[in-house]
């Protein structure tokens, strides 16, 4: 089989390092950048720490509004796809790199594949609601990371093609936390002990565009008791530079950390509050309490489990959970056991047979 892989978007590196380790055993991958994340933090690191092949094409899209960045893709995409003539095209999430994809594919007619399909947050004021629904319903096949997911499909009268595999970044996180165990020195770089840190990431729309709306989070952040880890998406950044916000001792701004350390810091850390998606996972793997600093979550399992509080980014919501919230002692198995890229290749295999 020949499949394309189109990629764009930090955590879409780290699903794609999954399933390209497994796909390339026995079949031909094409691998597409979009180019939508592209600083060294936000792409190399993931390349290099993951040992992702080089790109085949980086089509060099960069940043710029929805429809300019997406219509870009469209654009640079449609060649490379009539000429590669893939079996299967392979879209992961929900960014504006997976619609392109997705879209791209089904105007030429080629098979598309999505992987982490059926996540819904009912909000369609996120660009990546759109995205996702729009990408569910050109897809052939549609592998989801839990039964939640198959039920928002039903409901969208998308039954055909459906799978549950389990989530690919758990099994990158199996096999990359034992190579961050090894080698990651941040707690050591950053002066922190095991426990005693709260890790924090913002980077959606909603949080980071309005600017009275991040200061809020940010001055939060700097009037808690303990040390504050914010490895800091260049999004928001931006806007934190152009406030002048200086933060307080106890909270630690950074550039964005590689994959590695970044492992590292949601296994140690106390707690962490983040409005990432892969995050809030991640937390629930390695059982660190997860705050979520939106008014709703995809990850609803993780919520139903205990680990995770959505409280939005209203302060005393946050100091109170940040004090008082305490997950049950049991962690049930959530998003699969590891092996979500072999159960995704068998099944593109059986549809080429
Ligand atoms: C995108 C996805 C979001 C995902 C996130 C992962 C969409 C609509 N959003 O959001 O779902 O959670 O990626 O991180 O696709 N920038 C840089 N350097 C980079 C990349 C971005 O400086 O390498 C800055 C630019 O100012 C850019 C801004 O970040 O305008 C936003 O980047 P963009 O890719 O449009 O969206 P994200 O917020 O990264
Ligand atoms: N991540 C990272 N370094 C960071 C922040 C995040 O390596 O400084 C990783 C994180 O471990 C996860 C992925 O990036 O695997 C999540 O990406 P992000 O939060 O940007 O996007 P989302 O999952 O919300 O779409």
């Amino acid at each position: 089989m020949i499949i394309l892989t189109v990629v764009g978007a930090r955590p879409q590196f780290v699903k794609a390092a999954a399933v390209s380790r497994v796909l390339r055993e026995k079949h031909t991958e094409v691998l597409v950048h979009t180019g939508q994340h592209y600083d060294d933090g936000m792409s190399k690191v993931f390349f290099r720490e993951l040992d992702i092949p080089e790109p085949d094409y980086n089509l060099e899209v960069g940043s710029a509004g929805h429809s300019v960045q997406t219509g870009e893709m469209l654009i640079r995409m449609e060649p490379i796809f009539e000429k590669e003539k893939p079996d299967w095209v392979l879209v992961y999430g929900d960014t504006n790199s997976t619609l392109a994809g997705a879209l791209t594919a089904s105007k030429l007619q080629i098979p598309t594949a999505h992987i982490e399909a059926g996540l819904r947050s009912f909000n369609r004021a996120m660009p990546e609601e759109i995205n996702r629904i729009l990408t569910d319903h050109v897809s052939r096949l549609l592998f989801c990371p839990a039964q939640k997911a198959v039920e928002n499909l039903r409901l969208e009268g998308v039954t055909s093609g459906v799978h549950v595999v389990g989530d690919v970044m758990y099994d990158a996180v199996l096999r990359y936390s034992a190579v961050a165990a090894e080698r990651s020195s941040i707690l050591g770089v950053l002066g922190l002990t095991p426990k005693q840190y709260l890790l924090a990431t913002v980077h959606r729309a909603a949080n980071v565009d309005d600017m009275e709306r991040l200061l809020d989070i940010l001055e939060t952040f700097s009037a808690l008791e303990e040390t504050v880890v914010f490895p800091v998406h260049p999004r928001t950044f931006k806007r934190i530079r152009a406030a002048g916000f200086s933060a307080g001792e106890n909270l630690k701004l950074m550039e964005p950390v590689g994959y590695l350390d970044m492992l590292w810091l949601e296994k140690n850390a106390r707690m962490i509050l983040t409005d990432s998606g892969g995050v809030q996972k991640e937390a629930y793997w390695f059982g660190t309490p997860c705050i979520t600093l939106r008014e709703e979550t995809e990850w609803v399992e993780t919520v139903q489990a205990g680990w995770n509080l959505v409280v939005g980014v209203e302060r005393g919501r946050i100091v109170d959970a940040v004090r008082n919230f305490s997950p049950p002692a049991s962690r049930p198995h959530l998003f699969g056991d590891g092996n979500a890229a072999q159960k995704i290749i068998r099944h593109l295999e059986d549809e080429c047979r």
